[in-house]
């Protein structure tokens, strides 16, 4: 028998001690995790298609980057890169301007978190332009601070209580293809979401007031709604034209998750300035912006930073990410995890009316689930089940979306086929056992 507290015994105590608020999607406690499992308290194995959201692409205790944290950790944990600088900072900036999309000069800010990260793009775009407002779009998520609560779309729960917002945030549609705003459907369309822009411009902010427009690649928390391919070359180029810094949130669609170092590659974009966080340090906290040289260097000495942005340690596990990244070919390793996530979902979605709209890149895979293929009822109450059968047979996964009725794959990309396969195997058991399948 093992002295290690149970799960229900830890939960006690959180709950006697930690306020709701905080959310807890498994009530599981972790003991150990390595590559892409997890084992918690009580010795129970669980894949894990979660990735502590999208944060361990890596695998949970990647040697590489575990050997990097000793190492610096024996050095200094803390000097502040304002006060004694050191030189990871320095060389994880440069890795990073020379690795995000676009040939021209850039610089990198390192902070904390995705919402920092968010805020600082802000606060740059801003100062460059000399600008105020922020256009973001439906169904995108972008933090938990005023000012990136103000510009994530949906309300419960992220906003609900929380107001008054943040001023100067301007909500456009998105290309949500499955559920079109415009009634419209792709490539018939002409991409009028992304033409939109323009007719925004009229009703709700003025181009030469806009500093900024902030977007994901593919929405995260919104669902993994992927764009079509044409989507965001429209958009810069309106961007473009009217002076405007388009800005690429890839916290969590970044860092070889779809297949690609930086989602925007798909698109052939080349952001202003491009957001990164989660799984740039494999589990350590560190969010960084990267931009082009006039902008990043426009806000004044002093006008940006914090006590523990770009911390040593954070930026040792960085570098380590992207030698890791590099040795091991992680993004095909991604578009392979992809291709074989794809096909089962397809399979899945043939046989299983509950499976409305498969779609994503490379490893970043989302299924909607939907009551009726034909009015497109999400299946919210059908989700959350599906969910917590996964979790109960041993797999760690995360439900997103407008409606709460998309599945969304965020394993680390060092899993195994086979264990891919379990994983799905066990999506596959939990949706035969859900009302509306054929099988
Ligand atoms: C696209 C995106 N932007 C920003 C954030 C905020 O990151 P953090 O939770 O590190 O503040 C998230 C977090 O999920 C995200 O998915």
């Amino acid at each position: 028998m093992s002295d290690k507290p149970t799960n229900q015994a830890l939960l006690d105590r959180r709950l006697a001690h930690i306020p709701q608020g905080p959310f807890n999607v498994t009530p599981y406690f972790a003991d150990r995790a390595e590559g892409a499992q997890i084992w918690d308290v009580e010795g129970n194995r669980f894949l894990d298609f979660a990735g502590g959201i999208g944060v361990v692409n890596v695998g949970h205790c990647n040697e590489k980057v575990v050997a990097a944290i000793k190492d610096q950790a024996e050095r200094f944990l803390h000097t502040c890169f304002h006060i004694v600088m050191y030189e990871p900072y320095v060389e994880l900036a440069g890795r990073l301007n020379e690795l995000t999309p676009g040939d021209f000069a850039k610089r990198t800010l390192f902070v904390n978190s995705g919402a920092e990260a968010v805020e600082n793009a802000v606060k740059i775009a801003r100062y460059y332009t000399g600008r105020q407002g922020i256009i973001v779009f439906e169904d995108g998520f972008h933090g938990r601070t005023l000012l990136t609560m103000t510009m994530t779309g949906k309300v419960k729960p992220y906003k609900f209580g929380f107001g008054p917002f943040a001023p100067e945030v301007y909500r456009m549609p998105y290309a949500y293809c499955y559920r079109c705003g415009f009634g419209l459907t792709y490539p018939g369309c002409g991409l009028e979401c992304a033409h939109h822009l323009e007719t925004f411009f009229i009703g709700h902010v003025a181009p030469e007031q806009t500093a900024a427009v902030v977007a994901e690649p593919i929405t995260g928390e919104g669902g993994f709604i992927t764009p079509p391919k044409e989507y965001f070359s429209i958009v810069q180029d309106i961007c473009r034209k009217h002076g405007i810094v388009f800005v690429a949130d890839e916290v969590q669609t970044g860092i070889c998750r779809t297949g690609k170092l930086f989602a925007m590659e798909h698109y052939g974009v080349e952001p202003d300035i491009v957001i990164m966080a989660k799984s740039l340090a494999a589990g350590l906290p560190l969010g960084a912006v990267t931009g082009r040289a006039e902008m990043m260097d426009e806000p004044h000495v002093g006008g940006l930073g914090g006590t523990y942005g770009g911390n040593p340690v954070c930026c040792r596990a960085g570098i380590a990410v992207l030698d890791f990244i590099a040795e091991s070919d992680l993004c095909a390793k991604a578009a392979r995890i992809g291709q074989i996530a794809q096909s089962r979902f397809l399979d899945m979605q043939e046989r299983c009316s509950l499976v409305g709209d498969v779609r994503g890149l490379g490893a970043m895979l989302g299924i909607e689930l939907v009551r009726d293929r034909k009015t497109k009822e999400p299946a919210a109450d059908e989700t959350k089940r599906l969910v917590k059968y996964c979790h109960e047979h041993g797999l760690v996964i995360l439900s997103c979306g407008r409606f709460g009725n998309v599945i969304r794959t965020l394993m680390p990309l060092v899993i195994t086929e086979d264990q891919l396969h379990e994983g799905l195997n066990i999506i596959e058991e939990g949706l035969n056992a859900m009302a509306g399948t054929k099988a």
